[in-house]
């Protein structure tokens, strides 16, 4: 009974994520951010099926969805994991975390099994901070942590997260409240794929995560003279975009050979941005990561000093401005345990690994004890449309969360 009745919620939760990738705001791709047409139309269709889970389903005033079983006044759980997405996204990143919590409580609901305590499942509005350069302003709006730092961030157009949810809510948007009190939640759990390699290597199809690295991500600048491409000689040229050539290759160069220290430019804007004008104006965007939060800052300051230094001896002036800085977060070893738990009821081991990503537990985590579990992805690849969950892996995964309500049931109520 219970096998037939996870294959066929495996097949429903295969099938939902292919139609959600299909919801995008670039044609051919799945692209989609922050308060983005296309994250309203992923709202309403996966709002549609929490409905079909007899959720009560609202969405919250910075975007975020939330679908309760459970009335009110109840301990809650929460599960979830984030609707936006990168550019040019595959399909698992973010909804798996969403999509199966609900085959979850579809399978225990078709075992007639209650659960003593609220569930939430929340599709976070953003996760990965690709119009903002500045991630999970989703989850700070629901833990009430979204400042004013937050809603000053730009986009490339110049418009700010203020302006944006101004407009959202016709008139002066006022940043949320928390939407719980600490000591009303047991806890946040959130389904992802891996992104690395590390499980496909153990042969093994989810893990349980021990921490997820801290990240500091910044914008960028250098400021030298447009100038005409044909008249001003090479010598006299003060060209932004060959400085800001030199400090990406830099940025390469001080990460490389540094074990899990990771530095990344992401995005480059050349202005005014024509074939016969030397560049007065480059901005990119910066990313660091390390699980040490000491030697991720020690990494960045290294990063912004050869900067400063190309900018000096290129004439051209280098500024900067941090979008985001997080620290390292542990996930809770208790309920961690109880997720690992399962995981070894599932596959026989429970292995434990840290997460080089970002997620949405790293905001969670100032408002409840955090636990997440990896799911295994083809060469460890995401970020990329080839992204891809075997459908075993997604049933493994899907098992190891029905096992794993009760299982934190019988223990929350022992
Ligand atoms: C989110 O995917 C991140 O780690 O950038
Ligand atoms: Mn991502
Ligand atoms: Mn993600």
């Amino acid at each position: 009974m219970q096998g037939k009745l996870l294959a066929s919620a495996t097949r429903t939760l295969v099938a939902r994520l292919d139609e959600l990738a299909r919801v995008t705001d670039e044609a051919g791709v799945t692209t989609r951010t922050f308060l983005s047409p296309a994250m309203a139309r992923a709202n309403a269709l996966v709002g549609s099926w929490m409905r079909e889970s007899a959720l009560d389903v609202r969405e919250d005033t910075v975007g975020n969805l939330v679908g309760r079983l459970g009335g009110p006044g109840r301990r809650t759980l929460l599960l979830g994991s984030h609707l936006d997405t990168v550019r040019d996204a595959g399909r698992f990143d973010g909804p798996l975390g969403v999509l199966l919590p609900l085959a979850a409580l579809d399978v225990l609901r078709a075992q007639g099994v209650t659960l003593p305590f609220a569930v939430e499942v929340v599709g976070f509005s953003d996760e990965e901070g690709v119009r903002f350069s500045s991630a999970y302003l989703g989850s700070k709006g629901f833990v009430g942590r979204l400042g004013a730092v937050d809603l000053a961030q730009r986009d490339p157009d110049g418009v700010t997260v203020g302006d944006v949810l101004n407009t959202r809510a016709g008139g002066t948007f006022v940043p949320p409240q928390a939407a719980h009190r600490a000591r009303d939640l047991i806890g946040y759990v959130e389904v992802h794929i891996e992104q690395g390699p590390v499980l496909e290597a153990a042969g093994l199809a989810a893990g349980v995560v021990s921490a997820i690295a801290g990240q500091t991500r910044a914008k960028v600048t250098f400021t030298g003279k447009a100038g005409h491409a044909g008249t001003t000689p090479m010598g006299l040229r003060q060209d932004a975009l060959a400085a800001a050539a030199e400090f990406v290759l830099a940025a390469e160069r001080l990460a490389q050979g540094k074990g899990p220290l990771v530095a990344t430019v992401g995005r480059i804007t050349a202005l005014p941005g024509a074939a016969n004008v030397i560049p007065g104006r480059a901005e990119l965007t910066l990313d660091v990561r390390h699980p040490q939060d000491a030697k991720r800052r020690a990494a960045f300051a290294r990063i912004l000093a050869a900067g400063r230094q190309i900018g000096r001896r290129r004439r051209v002036k280098f500024g900067v401005e941090v979008t985001q800085d997080n620290g390292a977060e542990a996930c809770s070893p208790e309920l961690t345990k109880v997720l690992a738990q399962s995981v070894k009821a599932s596959q026989g081991r429970a292995l434990s690994l840290p997460s080089g990503a970002g997620h949405d537990g790293v905001i969670m985590a100032t408002l409840a004890p955090i636990a997440m579990l990896f799911v295994r992805c083809r060469d460890g690849l995401s970020h990329h449309p080839d992204e891809y969950v075997a459908p075993k892996d997604l049933g493994a995964a899907l098992e190891i969360m029905v096992d794993f309500l009760p299982r934190l049931a019988a223990r929350s109520s022992s």
